[in-house]
């Protein structure tokens, strides 16, 4: 059987830092309120004329680097974002241009939060079928050119960034499980009201901003994630205590905690960027890993659990041996 295995990570952060002080005196909050009830001290933001793309190729060529491979090398792009710089062509077309990475499946997959892990799996299916063998996955986000700056229960929350890495065919496991799911029934808690064939009319003005219930979506969120870690370990077969590392997706540092409490799991096992990233969707889980590998946490041969949250709602995680 074949598997497919991490054999490289990269990660890039836009220059521009946006501290909770600095967001004291665009909207009515303070750094106490946003570091008490969500984590985040800092988050780095995308300059007027940076994009997706812009970060996904700098992640990419650091993921490529580690894993010593060459733009020819990679048979595959699969990019989760929920914020591509065009409506088409897709963001991974772009990616794989602006890389030189030669004629190739590309795909721009979208389920918010969760894109990474989205695109994970699916890189991963195509490794086992042996229809790819070196498979380039981003999840990246410029979430913050969608956010209404004067909102502050939103604007306090979101960061950009891109995360990356190649996944390649192995003879051992690498991936063990994936489980991924969706229940569009919570539309309304979360979404941003934009779209290519709906209320188009209103991009980029201000009546477009994210709409979220951040009470409704914390609750299903600690439940949801609680579920998909659970079951991931049960399908394999192991123990909560053999986990080596968690690496949430990177909301709420206290939906992290609720999440590594039901798991049984103490917080020295998680891996924790909330505080200098804050939410970066798509991006967070790869930003996450990027960090505890360069860091030297995540080490060969660990087993680590990544998991994701996001609009739709959409979850899912990934169970690895690294
Ligand atoms: N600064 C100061 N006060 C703020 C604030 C801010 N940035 N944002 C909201 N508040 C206020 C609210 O207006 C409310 O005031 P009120 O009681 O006078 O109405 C008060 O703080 C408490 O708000 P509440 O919604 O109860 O706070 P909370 O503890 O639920 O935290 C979130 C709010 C958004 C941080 C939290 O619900 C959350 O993280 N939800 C999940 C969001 C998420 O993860 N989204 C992405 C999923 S992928």
């Amino acid at each position: 059987m074949i598997h497919s295995k991490i054999s490289g990570t990269g990660r890039y952060l836009p220059e521009r830092v946006l501290t909770n002080f600095d967001l004291e005196k665009m909207v009515e909050t303070t750094d106490e309120w946003i570091r008490t009830r969500t984590g985040v001290e800092r988050r780095h933001v995308c300059a007027d004329d940076e994009t997706t793309s812009d970060m996904c190729v700098e992640a990419a060529k650091h993921a490529m680097e580690a894993a010593g491979k060459t733009p020819a090398d990679v048979d595959m792009v699969i990019i989760g974002t929920t914020t591509p710089d065009l409506i088409f062509p897709n963001i991974a077309t772009l990616v794989q241009h602006r890389l030189g990475i030669p004629a190739c499946p590309a795909i721009g997959l979208e389920a918010a939060c969760t894109g990474f892990i989205y695109a994970l799996t699916t890189a991963d299916k195509y490794i086992q079928t042996g229809d790819a063998k070196c498979v380039l996955v981003i999840g990246a986000e410029c979430i913050t050119k969608l956010l209404d700056w004067s909102d502050r229960n939103t604007c306090v929350l979101f960061g950009d960034g891109a995360g990356a890495v190649i996944l390649e065919a192995s003879e051992e496991p690498g991936i063990i499980g994936c489980h991924i799911g969706a229940d569009g029934q919570y539309l309304d808690l979360l979404y941003y009201p934009v779209g290519a064939s709906k209320e188009l009319q209103k991009a980029g003005t201000d009546e477009a901003a994210i709409m979220m219930a951040g009470k409704e979506v914390f609750k299903v969120a600690v439940s949801t994630l609680g579920d998909v870690a659970s079951r991931a370990l049960e399908a394999a077969g192991i123990e909560q205590s053999e986990l080596d590392w968690l690496i949430p997706h990177q909301a709420n540092v206290r939906i992290i905690q609720a999440t590594a409490k039901r798991l049984g799991l103490p917080m020295e096992k998680v891996i924790l960027t909330v505080q200098d990233h804050g939410n970066t969707s798509a991006a967070s889980v790869p930003l996450a890993l990027d960090v505890a590998v360069r860091d030297g946490r995540v080490k060969p041969g660990q087993l680590v659990l990544m998991e994701a949250f996001g609009g739709g709602f959409t979850w899912g995680s990934v169970l690895m041996r690294f």
